[in-house]
């Protein structure tokens, strides 16, 4: 399914009046259960959280369970308001891994039309999954 349109209006939510860059992100469940993400900044900038960990953390609060998550949609606009493809950071990437048990495709928008798929095992190669702990 395509989040394009949803995630063009999730991010007049996104709160980043540092960068100027809007970051909206959908998660899609197994079920079909979605939930919604943006970035919120912080004027103590590495406060700041991403539009990613935001949605994950959001189904993770409503009972979704390791391993359920299986994609993740990402729009981004940046200051100039032009949309741009975003790729999700460092941080979020290791959420998404741990979360989706290694298992879920990420969808980089930059238009309705324009999409890019990745798996996030392709991201995050050589992932610290925890099972080590
Ligand atoms: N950001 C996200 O929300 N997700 C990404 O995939 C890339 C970066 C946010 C963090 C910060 O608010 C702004 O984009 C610029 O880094």
């Amino acid at each position: 399914m395509n989040y394009f349109k949803q995630l063009n209006t999730l991010l007049d939510s996104s709160f980043a009046p540092y960068s100027g860059f809007n970051v909206a992100s959908i998660v899609v469940t197994k079920e079909g259960k979605q939930f919604k993400g943006v970035n919120v900044e912080s004027a103590a900038y590495p406060t700041t959280i991403c539009a990613e960990r935001n949605a994950i953390h959001t189904a993770v609060t409503e009972g979704v369970k390791m391993g359920d998550i299986k994609e993740v949609h990402i729009l981004a606009r940046n200051a100039d308001k032009l949309l741009v493809k975003a790729y999700p950071c460092g941080s979020c990437r290791q959420v998404i891994a741990e979360q989706t048990k290694n298992d879920a495709q990420v969808y980089s928008y930059s238009s309705e039309t324009e999409v890019e798929q990745h798996s996030i095992a392709e991201l995050l190669p050589f992932g610290f999954l925890g099972e080590e702990l």
